[in-house]
């Protein structure tokens, strides 16, 4: 449904949209996939999956970062949650968007202040920090400064989205980093992404294949998609491939008795749990990926 899906993109995008959003609160839906505005509910959030067995990995929401004020705000929230996993004891880190961090105001200043972040991970424990893959015209900026990091840092990795043409070369550029497999998640043209659905699964599978036999470090796959799942599970099977050295990761919210699953049967598994006052566009890209999600907000509204 590709109108449907313009028109929730259209939405996350929308800076008078998020705004207002923010002032009110999460709601329609919303709270059902943040885990809260503040890190004491998140930190909540984590110590129960983290007693299913599952780990975190969270991402302080942020969107329509404009001026250097912001985005240091946002370094220091995100040092603040690294610093209070590390006193509580849990299992999580942290993930990271770098036009949150100022990609869109100046890269060095971007570069900077990341680099601030992965040096404080360094005293919490080497934490490690995952850098989101973003909308591909931020995905320039975000490689230059990756490129830097990686080479001054051990615990620094990031995410490959297989409906880009060159997700492949990407990811093999990156074959020495932790790195999270993705289908993708915002609106590419033609020339940079693949459009359909089954020319998007084709490539991810091939990725996840390739980068399975062929990983020196941990790779994680983040997908709610059974089948997908189901032909990792096969997969690694057939190929004696060792289940510490990648896990699945899902979205908080959705699919958490399937998570709870694939935890249990002994797989390795990582949540990813956004938290803050900045839900709208990451709420409308998940409606955007499935309409169905709408459910969600419609459970909110008659349950109120
Ligand atoms: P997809 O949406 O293609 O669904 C496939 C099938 O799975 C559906 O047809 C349905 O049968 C089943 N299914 C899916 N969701 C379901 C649900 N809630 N309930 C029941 N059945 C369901 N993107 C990005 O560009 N940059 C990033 O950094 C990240 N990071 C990230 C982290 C994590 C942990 C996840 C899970 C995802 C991301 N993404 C992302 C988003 C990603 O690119 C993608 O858009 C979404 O995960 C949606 O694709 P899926 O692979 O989940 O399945």
């Amino acid at each position: 449904m590709p109108v449907v899906k313009d028109f929730f993109i259209a939405l996350s995008n929308n800076k008078f949209m998020n705004e207002s959003a923010k002032r009110m609160g999460p709601a329609l839906g919303a709270k059902k996939v943040v885990a809260g505005v503040d890190i004491d509910s998140t930190i909540d959030t984590v110590e129960k999956l983290n007693e299913r067995g599952i780990s975190c990995t969270l991402d302080n929401l942020g969107e329509f970062v404009t001026s250097r004020h912001e985005a240091l705000e946002a370094q220091q929230n995100i040092v603040e949650i690294m610093r209070r996993c590390y006193n509580a004891n849990i299992q999580a880190h942290v993930s990271i968007k770098l036009t949150q961090l100022g990609i869109n105001i100046d890269k060095d200043f971007t570069y900077q202040n990341t680099r601030e972040i992965l040096l404080k991970a360094q005293e919490f424990d080497n934490s490690f920090v995952n850098i989101d893959a973003e909308k591909f015209e931020d995905l320039v900026g975000i490689t230059e400064i990756l490129d830097k990091l990686k080479n001054e840092f051990n615990n620094v990795g990031t995410v490959i989205q297989a409906y880009l043409h060159d997700a492949m070369n990407i990811m093999d550029k990156y074959q020495d980093l932790r790195l999270r497999l993705v289908k993708g998640a915002y609106k590419e043209g033609p020339h940079i992404a693949y459009q359909t659905k089954e020319e998007i699964d084709r490539n991810y599978i091939k990725l996840i294949e390739h980068r399975l036999l062929t990983a020196n470090a941990f790779t994680s796959i983040a997908t709610h998609d059974h089948n997908i799942i189901n032909h990792v599970k096969q997969f690694v099977k057939n190929h004696n491939i060792d289940k510490n050295s990648f896990e699945f990761q899902m979205l908080y919210g959705f699919r958490t008795d399937y998570a709870y699953e694939l935890a249990d049967e002994g797989y390795n598994f990582t949540m990813y749990v956004p938290f803050g006052e900045d839900w709208f566009g990451y709420f409308m890209r998940r409606l955007a990926e499935r309409p169905q999600n709408i459910n969600l907000m419609l459970l909110d509204i008659f349950s109120a």
